[in-house]
């Protein structure tokens, strides 16, 4: 059994409970992230710290009560260091436990519920199907937080593919990755507004595709143009960058990982190497 992280305990993940009025369990109120692990090292950590404090800062959570950069890095790592060959940590915290239900905290002072766990990594691809689906999601995706039904129903309505979410005619993501689509050789990924989350991989690829000859413009993207796309990717801190091959059932390109697609994500793992935020 792998070992988990519950408010400052290590124990095997199964036999960690949390209370029932956790605000996170009853109303979803609670951030999170997933730091991904590459050759056993974990990748842009402070980063991700400075993403889950930037959400909950938009929800009003104390600042006091999240681990600050240092103990979050020794939780991370142990939790990386007891489950060798892991994918990636995920992490959570929630406002706290309240003694009663009710929408409106009671303080701003309650205990917040602290985990973690390891994740699996996923496959390796030569890339994935995916389905064009209705964003029905809220107005605010820029947030981590573990409020992810809208994302959920977006993946039930594409029988088991992948999805590409479009809202009003416009590409804005995947239900757990950014899009990136490559349109006559040059590579395009929706602008980093509240309708997307401000993927972290999203934005090393662009670094990354700045410095190795493959510019990305961060704009709106219709899907007209997606329907014209040469290639489109995914990018998550779980999959790092990974080709849609299919959309709707019509191939993407020539129906398999594209070239430009390769080598992004060669480009990717080269700077994962040499990351140095942990
Ligand atoms: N998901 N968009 C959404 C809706 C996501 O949930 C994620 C990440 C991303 C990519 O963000 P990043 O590159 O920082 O991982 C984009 C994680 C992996 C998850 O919830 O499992």
């Amino acid at each position: 059994m792998q070992t988990g992280y519950l408010n400052g305990e290590y124990a095997p993940l199964n036999e960690m409970n949390i209370p029932v009025l956790d605000r996170g369990v009853l109303f979803a109120d609670a951030v999170y992230e997933v730091v991904p692990v590459f050759e056993g090292r974990l990748i842009a950590l402070a980063d991700h710290h400075a993403r889950l404090m930037r959400t909950a800062g938009a929800l009003k959570m104390p600042p006091e009560h999240l681990p600050d950069l240092r103990d979050w890095s020794e939780i991370m790592h142990r939790l990386a260091d007891g489950n060798p060959g892991c994918g990636g940590i995920y992490y959570q915290h929630s406002r706290g436990v309240e003694p009663a239900r009710a929408l409106r905290p009671a303080s701003d002072d309650l205990t917040p519920t602290r985990l973690g766990f390891a994740l699996a990594s996923l496959p390796p691809s030569g890339g994935v199907r995916a389905r064009l689906i209705e964003d029905q999601r809220w107005g605010r995706c820029d947030l981590k937080t573990t409020g992810l039904i809208g994302n959920l129903l977006g993946l039930l309505a594409a029988d088991g593919e992948e999805v590409v979410l479009q809202r009003d005619g416009w590409v804005t993501e995947s239900s757990t990755s950014n899009v990136f689509v490559v349109l006559d050789g040059a590579v395009h990924t929706p602008k980093a507004d509240q309708r997307i989350l401000h993927g972290i991989t999203r934005a090393l690829a662009i670094q990354v595709g700045a410095c190795s000859g493959w510019p990305v413009t961060e704009r709106d993207i219709s899907v007209d143009e997606l329907g014209r796309a040469d290639e489109i990717w995914l990018t998550s801190s779980l999959r790092a960058i990974s080709a849609v091959t299919h959309l709707d059932g019509t191939p993407v390109g020539d129906g398999a990982e594209g070239a430009l697609c390769r080598r992004a994500r060669e480009d990717l793992l080269r700077r994962y190497r040499t990351d140095s935020q942990a």
